[in-house]
């Protein structure tokens, strides 16, 4: 009974819509633990009129506070809508010029897909895992609950209360057209403006402009264009267990026409050990950690929940050779030292630890989290990299191949 009415409450997904028509929910803290691994949502067709509503807020600077800082100002369209603002440190600026955040902004691009945070536990796997969620630690269930988060977080939009953003969306431009949608009283209460917000939102992220599909990867699938022989030998590489084993968390299916099941991510959460972006000001606090998933499994009473301390979801590759920044806390900032990071991360830590510290960001307490069991981050000083430099090349080469067209020619 108690399943049942979880489920309903889910059923917006339509992620995991199928696995709880199907199967029965366990629950671990108030996270579901479903018994088949939910299809992959898609495609979205939300109503023009609300994902246009929705674009406008989008890039509505009157939003912060104060004024001049939009959702687009950090997920930056011509970044392929990621970005840090102007920073250069790895993260972003936020409303105001003192303040900086605490991640890297990912792109906004492929967010419908993320389903909601749930517990599967594959067959040959020794216990549930969690997958999804919104932001990378999963904090936030959809799209509806996330907008508060910005617009609220003192380092990024500096709202002072919700109250503050309904008053800015009953002037804005579009607040007749948030009534048309949501009802003449939509925008009376503040619940009741942050609600049409959020749903706007959600209808513009699930639109076509942010799901393109339109990479030559896409083109090379459908058999209307080809790849190069070192795109081709990257993407052998990338998927091969025994070498970058790469796919085995950045999921895709170069077999199927459908461009869903190529998302490069399975939206699972892994440690992977990242060094310390010591230009991160909060960094100052020897004491500051971000600790990622386990965060979230203490708001949610998961039990056990230290074993998440280090763990972030994987993100999906698509456009990342577009990225400013890459990993969690922006620590690095070419694509090419993210890719040999994992060949050489226990090889050669020294190049990676600037004093010598293995998982450096991570709390000391944790570190046993960090995975360093699979390929190909299973080698230590002395030993052969899984991969040597010409074959990073090539798995760069291919991820290259994941930008969508409108910014081919920007690619860094
Ligand atoms: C100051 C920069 C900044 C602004 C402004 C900003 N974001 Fe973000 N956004 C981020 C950062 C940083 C993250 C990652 C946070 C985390 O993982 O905890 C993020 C994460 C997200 C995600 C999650 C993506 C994923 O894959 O999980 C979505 C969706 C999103 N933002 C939408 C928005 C919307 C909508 C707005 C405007 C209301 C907005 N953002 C404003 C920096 C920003
Ligand atoms: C065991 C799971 C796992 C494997 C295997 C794996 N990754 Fe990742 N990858 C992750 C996670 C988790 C993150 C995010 C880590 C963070 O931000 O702290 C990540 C982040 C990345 C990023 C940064 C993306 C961004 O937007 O910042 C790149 C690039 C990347 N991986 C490429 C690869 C390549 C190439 C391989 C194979 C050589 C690989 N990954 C293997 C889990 C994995």
């Amino acid at each position: 009974m108690q399943a049942k009415r979880f489920c309903a409450g889910l059923l917006a997904s339509v992620a995991v819509a199928a696995a709880c028509a199907a199967a029965d929910v366990q629950r671990i803290g108030a996270t579901p633990q479903l018994a088949a691994m939910p299809a992959v949502a898609g495609p979205f067709a939300p109503s023009p009129a609300r994902a246009a509503l929705g674009r406008q807020a989008f890039f509505d600077p009157r939003l912060s506070e104060p004024a001049g800082t939009s959702c687009a100002s950090c997920h930056d369209p011509r970044r392929a809508f990621s970005g840090n603002h102007g920073s250069r440190l790895g993260v972003p600026l936020g409303a105001r010029a003192d303040l900086v955040g605490l991640r890297n902004t990912p792109s906004a691009l492929y967010v419908a897909y993320v389903p909601r945070l749930f517990f599967y536990q594959d067959d040959d796997a020794l216990a549930a895992t969690p997958f999804g969620g919104l932001f990378a630690d999963g904090r936030a269930d959809d799209v509806p609950d996330l907008v508060r988060h910005p617009l609220m977080n003192p380092l990024e939009m500096h709202n002072r209360s919700l109250a503050d953003v309904a008053r800015k969306l009953r002037a804005a431009p579009y607040a007749d057209g948030l009534r048309r949608e949501f009802g003449a009283r939509a925008l009376d209460t503040t619940a009741g403006a942050l609600a049409a917000l959020g749903k706007a939102m959600e209808s513009f992220l699930q639109s076509r402009e942010m799901a393109p599909f339109s990479s030559r990867y896409d083109a090379w699938v459908q058999g209307k264009a080809p790849l190069t022989a070192l795109e081709l030998r990257g993407l052998k590489l990338f998927k091969n267990p025994d070498k970058g084993n790469c796919a085995s968390c950045h999921k895709f299916n170069e077999t199927s026409s459908n461009p869903a099941r190529s998302l490069f991510t399975d939206f699972g959460y892994d440690a992977i050990g990242v060094p310390r972006n010591r230009a991160i000001p909060a960094t100052r606090d020897p004491a500051y950690f971000d600790t990622g998933l386990c965060a979230t499994a203490a708001a949610a009473t998961w039990p056990e929940r230290a074993q998440w301390c280090g763990y972030f979801r994987t993100p999906g590759l698509r456009n990342v050779a577009v990225r400013e920044r890459f990993m969690h806390n922006g620590a690095f900032s070419t694509l090419r030292d993210a890719v040999a990071f994992y060949a050489t991360r226990g090889i050669e830590p020294e190049r990676w630890y600037k004093d010598g510290v293995l998982f450096d960001d991570v709390p000391k307490a944790y570190r046993g989290n960090v995975n360093a069991a699979t390929l190909p981050y299973n080698r230590r000083k002395g030993m052969q990299p899984a991969l040597d430099d010409a074959e990073i090349d090539a798995i760069v080469a291919f991820l290259r191949t994941l930008t969508d067209a409108p910014w081919e020619t920007r690619a860094p």
